[in-house]
């Protein structure tokens, strides 16, 4: 046995062009280099759909990089940023009618677009990224990562309302999805939804009788921050992106399958 674990002497194909895959994936923070040689050895990581070998090298601009089937964002110059939308804001990147935009909250190079909407006076959690295979995951139409809402209704739900809002209610885009909903106080629910229909939080609870008085998205999947206040924004971990991709990995029911290379 060799003591250099990317000799690269009978490993099948060598890529003489672009960097090696471990140092990739230890660039963007998934471990050591020997963890990720690690990974590689145990044929958990792919490219390109492909299992990868010791000693692989890819180009981070277009090679599609994988662990167990979920996407890993290699590509430098990725960003991913949380934002606390503030009420009064809009969700988009050029408003004609001049109001405020979520992109002027958070930097202007690079230019990143919000994934998904929040109504303008919905605050609370919001994606924004130049991220687009993780964009088009996250917003394909069969995108499932549950969404946690808390709204202050006008008056308080009874238990049948409740359980309405759980077992689905008929809108006049369709009956929307099983969903959780729970009382946190008098006139105070949570609503978790997997669907993301224009205005569908506030159709519900007009549906029920109790119209949204304010709305505050608490939780995208995996991504909660409570001390992050309004109008503020960070970047997400290395755990935290990880931690969305498999779930928008999970969710789309598009998780590939690993293709070997060779037996
Ligand atoms: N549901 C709504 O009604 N509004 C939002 O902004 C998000 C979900």
């Amino acid at each position: 046995m060799t003591s250099d674990p990317t000799n690269l002497t009978g490993s099948g194909t060598v890529f003489d062009d672009g960097e090696r895959l471990q140092k990739v994936l230890a660039r963007v923070g998934i471990g050591s280099r020997r963890v990720c040689e690690n990974l590689i050895a145990e044929g958990r990581v792919t490219v390109n759909g492909t299992v990868a070998d010791l000693g692989r090298r890819v180009d981070a601009d277009t090679d599609e990089v994988a662990i167990d089937g979920v996407a890993v964002g290699v590509k430098p110059g990725l960003v991913h940023y949380l934002l606390n939308k503030p009420a009064g804001v809009v969700t988009t990147a050029d408003d004609p009618q001049g109001r405020p935009t979520v992109i002027g909250l958070v930097p202007l190079e690079p230019r990143v677009f919000p994934v998904g909407r929040l109504d303008m006076d919905t605050e609370g959690l919001l994606l924004l990224t130049n991220d687009g295979a993780l964009t088009h995951r996250l917003t394909h139409p069969s995108y499932g990562v549950e969404k946690e809402y808390i709204a202050h209704l006008d008056g308080s739900p009874t238990r049948a309302e409740l359980r309405r809002l759980r077992e689905g209610i008929e809108l006049e885009d369709g009956l929307t999805a099983p969903a959780e909903a729970a009382l946190l106080a008098p006139g105070v629910i949570r609503l978790t939804i997997h669907e993301g229909r224009n205005r569908q939080v506030r159709r519900m609870c007009d549906a029920i009788g109790h119209p949204v008085i304010r709305l505050v998205r608490s939780r995208i999947g995996p991504l909660a921050d409570r001390r992050l206040k309004p109008g503020e924004w960070r970047s997400l971990t290395t755990s935290e992106l990880r931690a969305l991709e498999t779930a928008a990995s999970e969710s789309s029911g598009t998780r590939p399958g690993p293709k070997r290379s060779r037996p």
